[in-house]
């Protein structure tokens, strides 16, 4: 059934024509997410750009009067199909919510609409002299969408993910009603955290409209470590060495060279070395040269003791900013190739064999799984391939691909479930991870997952068929 002519008309009255989509050309790009495949992709009755949260709650009442599906929509860069249109609905894009409402530097909070990206939130945190220490890869990410996904990032070894730094919400529900979660305050013991549940719920409890968060002093110097191994078990097996040092990394990450070939080519970059088969990436920060370099020599210590072949650090702005952008590029490179990506997050004491697993189901199945992530936070990024890689060129396509592809993801969740894993640790479930929730987590949690949806959304409207 397509979205009622009546519910646009009367949206029309709201928010102007102008701000409705109904051109299936103009409505492409709201087709989809950035999920490497696009047969997932669907195509909305109509995208509607309100440019206040009482639009929102006005658009959204006329859906609930209709009975008319809204699937809420970011920056549209999630991997997992959570903004991609349900069924007949409208999509509601927050592009037009872009205002940063303040930055408390009393409070150490930053306020803003929903629809303000990632990289404008971490300029305009910088510019106070402050820092918001999360970076989900793909800076174009809107800040209502990276608290609706709980997203993680290579930064949360030492200060967690999105949901450590929420303080406040705004949410329209899904009868058009507006409240107000927490604040700008560190402690609440005031009533059931339904703060908590907003973050991760991927559009499908409410819609996020404003987001306060917390920020921290800036720690001022920032250097990365780039540490090559013979073995990518050689590389992870250090990182419990790492912690155990009482130095805690902003990030530690595990990169296998094969992988990061691909990326060197895209970018006309080059990783700082070629040596062994892996590498950690490290970053640390801290209030001083001396500081930060004083945890450099007794990390290079403890990495040496753990056969690392050299220890190299990239002290100036710009060598560090390539070696991140080469790492967080690394997806990007091998996506034309690929089937999916997972994001399988483990005890990090578990990532070394699931590591070793992975590499026996590229043997047992003959098909490329390129494979790095963050290694402290436990998170692995295991590429299933279509094709082959050869030196970082893709190459020619492997037959059967589409049933190993299966075959390989039924294992790799199996193996996630028996390190007592879960299946999605920063991505999120949306749409494509939906049917294995449950193999997951139980049924007694998935039930309990949908009495909380009726609850909160009896008439099951917003963005149906995503999660559970
Ligand atoms: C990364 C994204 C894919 O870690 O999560 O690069
Ligand atoms: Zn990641």
């Amino acid at each position: 059934m397509p979205v009622p002519s009546e519910l646009l008309k009367q949206a029309a009255g709201i928010i102007g024509e102008r701000n409705i989509v109904t051109e299936i050309a103009d409505m492409e790009p709201y087709s989809h997410d950035e999920f490497a495949r696009k047969y997932i992709a669907k195509m909305p009755g109509a995208v509607v750009k309100p440019a206040t949260e009482g639009e929102i709650a006005e658009i959204v009442k006329l859906c609930s009067r209709m009975d008319v599906p809204v699937t809420v929509r970011g920056g549209g860069t999630g991997l997992s199909g959570g903004c991609v249109p349900s069924d007949d609905c409208i999509v509601l894009s927050l592009e037009r919510l872009n205002n940063v409402l303040n930055v408390d530097t009393d409070n150490h909070t930053i306020t803003v609409e929903a629809g303000v990206t990632v990289s404008r939130l971490h300029e305009e945190v910088e510019k106070a002299g402050l820092f918001f220490p999360p970076h989900p890869g793909d800076e174009g990410a809107f800040a209502g969408g990276i608290v609706a996904t709980n997203a993680g990032g290579a930064r949360a070894v030492k200060y967690g993910t999105v949901k450590r730094f929420v303080l406040g919400l705004r949410v329209v529900l899904a009868d058009g009603r507006i409240i107000q979660l927490g604040g700008k305050f560190i402690k609440s013991t005031t009533g059931y955290n339904l703060l908590g549940l907003m973050i991760g719920s991927e559009g499908t409890l409410g819609i996020i409209t404003q987001v306060t968060l917390a920020l921290l002093p800036s720690p001022g110097v920032l250097k990365t470590l780039v540490v090559p191994y013979e073995t990518v078990e050689d590389a992870i097996q250090t990182v419990p060495g790492i912690l155990k040092s009482g130095i805690v990394p902003l990030a530690v990450e595990f990169v296998e060279h094969s992988a990061i070939r691909c990326s060197e080519r895209l970018l006309k970059k080059n990783w700082p070395t070629h040596d062994g088969s892996a590498s950690l990436m490290v970053m640390l920060d801290g209030s001083s040269e001396d500081e930060v370099l004083g945890q450099a020599e007794k990390l290079a210590g403890v990495m040496e003791e753990h056969d690392a072949l050299d220890v190299l650090i990239a002290e100036s702005k710009e060598r560090q900013s390539d070696i991140l952008e080469i790492r967080s590029m690394l997806y990007e490179s091998l996506r034309p190739g690929m089937v999916e990506l997972f994001d399988i997050c483990v005890p990090r004491s578990e990532i070394a064999g699931h590591v070793q697993f992975v590499h026996e189901l590229e043997r047992r199945y003959g098909i490329a799984l390129p494979t790095y992530g963050h290694a402290a936070d436990g998170n692995i990024h295991t590429h299933s391939m279509r094709v082959k890689i050869e030196d970082g060129i893709l190459g020619e396509e492997v037959p059967g691909w589409q049933e190993t592809h299966e075959k390989v993801k039924a294992e790799l969740y199996k193996d996630a479930a028996r390190r007592s894993g879960v299946i999605s640790g920063e991505h999120g479930i949306g749409l494509v991870k939906r049917d294995f929730l449950a193999q997951n987590l139980g049924d007694i949690n998935v039930e309990l997952m949908r009495s909380i949806k009726k609850a909160l959304d009896p008439k099951g409207i917003l963005n149906p068929g995503k999660v559970i």
